[in-house]
């Protein structure tokens, strides 16, 4: 780093909350498309820079750190950061850091939408009633499932998960949670079961995944769990789109294996748009906004902005994922 500014890349335009931190403090580059730098636009984008905000559609990997020695720390705009190679970037001593805690309500708020809108098909009852179908009252239109009183079972039990179960309690919901790393205290605390993951997928009448991704985690859920599944269940995935397998997902809601599912993250994403998710009745499928509102966005721009320019100034940020690197030299 020079002895002026140091200079940081934006990967896209975030939340003023947390530009303005950047702007103040740093020479900043922002990329101000709508859509994501390629690969060769984001090597453009990086050289010479001292660190990084970048979102979890920006690919960093050890070949993109072997580019620019300079650079220290890599903050990601998002809690996940299977985007980023953290072993490739603890190797280098380069600080990873994300935004954890700011959006837990909103991703939970989020989920409960989806499973709501998956069970009483609240889509499908909108589309009937833009098409101009609706022309009486129906005694057997649209039947969905019932929330109050079914098991709610939760993959993934961290931060997010055990928000969605506590938003639970007020549904009467038997609530079930698997994790492959128990904590029986918060379990306890929260009146839920644990259950092995098959178990969970068996007497569940929703289940909803809450897991990082990571190779443990991919495809997670395939044509044999999803065959576990009760065939009035619903599916419902706001962590990452390759928890699931897509192929064996568009069968199974096809085929009636499961009753619906509710996706805010697909693989791939984005869906082209006559991909099967996009079009089957019963999948509610939003575009990766668990976290997109006002407040959680602006926190987490203020958060990434604090990680990264804390990293810069040799502080401790509030979120780094591997805390080891930092006061260290660039490898
Ligand atoms: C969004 O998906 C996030 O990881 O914050």
């Amino acid at each position: 780093m020079s002895a002026g500014k140091p200079t940081v890349a934006v990967t896209r335009i975030i939340p003023e909350a947390g530009l303005r931190l950047v702007r103040d403090a740093t020479e900043m580059r922002l990329w101000e498309d709508e859509l994501p730098p390629s690969p060769a636009q984001l090597a453009d984008l990086l050289h010479g820079c001292d660190g990084a905000i970048t979102l979890l559609t920006d690919r960093i990997d050890g070949a993109v750190l072997d580019r620019e020695p300079q650079l220290r720390v890599v903050s990601n705009f998002a809690v996940g950061y299977d985007n980023v190679d953290v072993p490739a970037a603890t190797a280098r001593n380069v600080a990873v850091c994300n935004t954890p805690g700011v959006l837990t309500d909103a991703t939970a708020d989020a989920a409960w939408a989806l499973l709501m809108a998956a069970a009483r098909r609240i889509v499908e009852g909108v589309d009937y009633v833009r098409a101009g179908k609706w022309r009486t009252w129906g005694p057997t239109l649209l039947l969905g499932q019932d929330i109050a009183g079914a098991t709610l079972g939760i993959v993934g039990f961290g931060r997010i998960g055990r928000e969605v179960a506590k938003r639970a309690r007020g549904f009467d919901m038997n609530v079930l949670a698997y994790d492959a790393y128990r904590d029986e205290a918060a379990e306890r605390a929260l009146g839920v079961t644990y259950r092995p993951l098959d178990d969970l997928l068996r007497e569940s009448d929703f289940v909803t995944l809450h897991v990082a991704l990571t190779p443990e985690t991919t495809r997670l859920i395939g044509e044999r769990e999803l065959r576990l599944m009760k065939p009035t269940a619903v599916l419902v995935n706001a962590a990452r789109g390759p928890v699931v397998d897509t192929d064996a997902l568009v069968a199974a809601l096809r085929d009636g294996v499961i009753f619906a599912a509710g996706l805010d993250v697909t693989d791939p994403e984005p869906l082209p748009a006559d991909h099967p998710l996009v079009h089957l009745p019963n999948v509610t499928v939003v575009p990766h906004t668990a976290s997109a509102t006002v407040h959680a966005r602006d926190a987490m721009a203020e958060l990434a902005a604090r990680n990264l320019l804390a990293v810069l100034n040799g502080q401790t940020p509030p979120a780094c994922v591997n805390p080891e690197v930092l006061g260290r030299e660039r490898r």
